[in-house]
């Protein structure tokens, strides 16, 4: 049996960037990081199922900056990296994950996240990369991503996902953006 399930992609790269490098240091405020403990930890407990165990390095024993997938920043002392693809975890995105707010790479592509994306994401100003491509996840691209001021890649291809390309963002002459809808067996 198999039904034609649209799935759509959206990436977006752009080529020139590298200009503009904001050194205006953020005095990183008391208990930052404890937010960003509180936030990965709301992200973990909407991981339903885990094959590979991998979250279980995200314990109480261990310092956050040592969990798997996690890359800490020493300057700021905050979490820049969430690299988590390729483990079939089964879950939602954590509307907390927008509490990560020095959040630069977020790659939790080809998992099982159903749910939607939730708009918290928008909060993560420092986000370059984000990658949610080969999930499940289902409901509207969400309208606008300009917060998202130095967003150079969204990939969101093999979803469930319904919606146009943001106009503001395809407003932004520094962007390249291809959109193609595409099938999916099943
Ligand atoms: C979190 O920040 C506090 C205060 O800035 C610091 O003392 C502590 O070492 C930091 N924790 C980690 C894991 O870096
Ligand atoms: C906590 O994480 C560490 C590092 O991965 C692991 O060795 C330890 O077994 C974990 N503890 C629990 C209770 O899962
Ligand atoms: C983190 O995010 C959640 C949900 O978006 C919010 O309710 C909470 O107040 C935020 N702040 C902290 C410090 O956890
Ligand atoms: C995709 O989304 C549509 C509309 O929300 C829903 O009817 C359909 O069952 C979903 N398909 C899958 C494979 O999740
Ligand atoms: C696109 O950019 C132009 C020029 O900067 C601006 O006038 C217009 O309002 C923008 N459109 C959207 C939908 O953001």
């Amino acid at each position: 049996m198999s039904s034609f399930v649209a799935s759509l992609c959206l990436c977006i790269s752009a080529i020139l960037l590298p200009l503009v490098y904001s050194t205006s240091s953020v005095a990183s405020t008391n208990g930052g990081n404890e937010t960003d403990r509180v936030a990965l930890l709301k992200f973990k407990a909407k991981i339903t199922h885990d094959p590979f165990g991998v979250m279980t390095s995200w314990n109480h024993s261990v310092n956050f900056c040592e969990w798997y997938g996690v890359t800490y920043g020493r300057r700021h002392q905050r979490v820049t990296h969430l690299n988590l693809p390729y483990l079939n975890l089964v879950g939602s995105i954590s509307p907390h994950i927008g509490n990560l707010s020095f959040l630069r790479y977020l790659n939790i592509a080809n998992n099982i996240f159903s749910g939607e994306i939730p708009l918290e994401i928008r909060s993560l100003c420092r986000l370059k990369y984000l990658y949610l491509s080969y999930n499940s996840i289902t409901g509207k691209i969400p309208e606008d991503f300009s917060p998202l001021l130095e967003i150079e890649i969204i990939s969101l291809a093999r979803n469930n996902l319904s919606g146009v390309i943001p106009h503001p963002l395809a407003n932004l002459s520094s962007l390249k953006v291809h959109a193609t809808a595409t099938s999916q067996d099943n």
